[in-house]
């Protein structure tokens, strides 16, 4: 199903088609397929290039794994993402080595998971990250050590057919994306000034 972004200023076509399902198709990701959106991921700037980001993984194909992964959202999202192929859940190195903190971790972590989505849209995929994780339970679940904090959850797979989820997903599923617009968060001069860049669109 499609859902393209509708914009004033023209933007490209993975940008336009990106957008967040909850109907998954029961087709595996392929392993290399995963490895490009790892690649994706791997390539992203951040601050002092310190590439604060990992991702734990798990795949349907191993069941055990899967459900302990899934049972690390939260109920709502464990309602619709246990029919994802793939589960992710990224995770920050928020701390420099002298212990401060890094303030631009999980805007770095946030960057790679931006580049590792738009790459899944350029092969077909789609991704839904989610907030909805259990925090504590990750940090117990992988033995996430201190100075790494996790920072969201992915359900990413082939699009599905979204007759399949319940009354409630589907009607979420079907509705229109909607945005602000642009001269609500472009300024000039001093802040909640639109910016005059705006009016040539
Ligand atoms: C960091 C982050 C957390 C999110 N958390 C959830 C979530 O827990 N559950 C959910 O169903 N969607 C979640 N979403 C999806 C957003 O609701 C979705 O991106 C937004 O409504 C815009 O829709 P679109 O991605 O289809 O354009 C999250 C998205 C992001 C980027």
């Amino acid at each position: 199903m499609d859902k393209f972004a509708e914009t004033r200023f023209p933007i490209n076509d993975i940008l336009r088609r990106r957008w967040s399902p909850r109907a998954f198709s029961d087709r595996a990701v392929e392993p290399e397929i995963l490895g490009s959106l790892f690649e994706a991921a791997r390539w992203a700037p951040s601050c002092n290039n310190r590439q604060p980001w990992h991702y734990l993984v798990a795949r349907k194909e191993e069941a055990a794994e899967f459900d302990g992964m899934l049972h690390c959202l939260v109920d709502g999202n464990i309602a619709w993402a246990k029919d994802a192929p793939v589960l992710m859940i990224s995770v920050a190195n928020s701390r420099w080595d002298n212990g401060e903190p890094n303030r631009h971790a999980f805007h770095d972590v946030g960057l790679a998971s931006s580049q590792l989505t738009v790459e899944a849209v350029s092969r077909g995929l789609f991704v839904h990250q989610m907030a909805g994780i259990q925090v504590e339970k990750i940090r117990e679940t992988y033995a996430i050590p201190d100075g790494f904090d996790p920072v969201a959850g992915f359900a990413l797979g082939y699009p599905g057919d979204p007759n399949k989820l319940s009354d409630q997903l589907r009607e979420r599923e079907l509705a229109p994306r909607t945005r602000k617009p642009l001269e609500s968060f472009v300024f000039s001069g001093r802040w909640g000034q639109t910016s005059p860049l705006l009016k040539s669109g």
